[in-house]
């Protein structure tokens, strides 16, 4: 078995280089400090990938998703269906609306929401779903669609993912994606919408700036945000985009790599990757079963910092958080969410790691399994 490191290795860096740092110099030299043509090329670049009519550009993954719901008219007194394992961020937009966030249980595979377990939450209220396709894993779509309410896609892991051969940003009302700095393209901050509705981007588009009039005085016609992208970061991810292949076969060595050396470790499990969909593979995330691994995910994540590796959480059940739980005090149990919120931890993954890297984090959970089962 190797040693442990000397040098801490971080859970997520971002993989930047000199083409960035380039991008970034000649777009500072352009004069285009805020939206402008590469903003422009991001949106015609991605809706290509993403095989979306349109893709709106703007200033994080949290605005995009804020702004799909009101462009899908979701407003006061509406209800939004959404899993509880996600970031924050997935059901703060909801109360951003004035709506309320419905909480459906998770999967135990993969820890998407339970398709399941939506239509009894469904009421005349409900107007929207929000899955999230944790880790890059797409949720079970077919049947979240089936119940003919819009859907907003929360795809802030799964750029690259597809959904039983559908290109997830093509599928449904409104997909979200994040270029957030440790996000599959990073630009450091940005989000996405991708939509195949000419009115719900034209409704993003009209109110992620405060739109301005023709004539030589400024007009209002409507209450915009300020949720535009700059061109320096749109700068970033295009050249983010050119190496997503590229950074997709290092991401598939790492996850090969943790997935034999981490088998046969009892109570140490990967989330389900279901064969039928393409995975993003943004995130390594296991559980652990604390009985079966001799100690819980907290104590495993103390002592892996000991160790120098760098690890992370996704996610911590968002109902349970005091936000909510004070504001919902009689939110139902959701006992699989609460389970993996205890036991998930993310692994460093990164295309920015060497292979050894991988092999040290390998190493370094295999060293603590041994003293916490010995
Ligand atoms: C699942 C999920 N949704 C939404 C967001 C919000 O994206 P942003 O940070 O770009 O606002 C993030 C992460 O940052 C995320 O992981």
């Amino acid at each position: 078995m190797r040693t442990r490191r000397s040098t801490r290795l971080g859970f997520q860096p971002p993989a930047i280089g000199e083409e960035e740092v380039a991008a970034v110099a000649e777009t500072l030299r352009s004069g285009w400090l805020t939206t402008g043509p590469r903003a422009a090329l991001l949106e015609e670049r991605m809706a290509a990938y993403l095989e979306a009519e349109h893709v709106v550009a703007l200033a994080s993954g949290t605005a995009a998703l804020h702004l799909a719901l009101l462009g899908l008219g979701v407003g006061p007194g509406d209800e939004v269906i959404t899993t509880p394992i996600t970031w924050p961020a997935t059901a703060n937009v909801i109360e951003h609306c004035g709506a309320t966030p419905v909480f459906c249980d998770v999967c135990e595979s993969d820890l998407n929401i339970d398709p399941s377990l939506i239509p009894a939450l469904v009421t005349e209220r409900t107007k929207a779903i929000m899955p999230v396709h944790l880790a890059g894993q797409p949720a079970d779509l077919d049947p979240i669609l089936e119940l003919g309410l819009p859907v907003v896609e929360d795809a802030a892991h799964a750029a690259e993912s597809r959904y039983r051969g559908r290109k997830i940003g093509s599928i449904s009302d409104a997909t979200c994606f994040s270029l957030y700095a440790t996000k599959n393209i990073a630009a450091g901050e940005g989000g996405l919408v991708a939509t195949n509705r000419a009115d719900v981007a034209e409704a993003i588009r009209s109110m992620r700036l405060t739109r301005r009039g023709d004539g030589s005085l400024y007009d209002q016609v409507t209450a915009g945000f300020k949720a535009n992208l700059s061109d320096v970061l749109a700068a970033i991810a295009l050249v983010q985009l050119d190496r997503l292949d590229a950074h997709t076969r290092i991401r598939e060595r790492q996850f090969a790599l943790y997935d034999e050396g981490l088998a046969g470790l009892d109570g140490i499990e990967p989330l389900a990757r279901d064969e039928r969909d393409t995975h993003a593979l943004h995130l390594y995330v296991v559980r652990i079963d604390a009985e079966r691994a001799g100690a819980t995910r907290d104590e495993y994540q103390r002592a892996l910092g000991e160790e120098l590796i760098g690890t992370s959480i996704h996610f911590l059940p968002v109902h349970r958080l005091t936000w909510f739980r004070e504001r919902y005090p009689s939110q139902p149990r959701l006992p699989v969410a609460e389970r993996a919120g205890d036991e998930v931890l993310s692994l460093p993954l990164s295309p920015a790691h060497s292979d050894e890297d991988i092999l040290d984090a390998v190493d370094a959970v295999r060293r603590v399994h041994a003293r916490c089962t010995g």
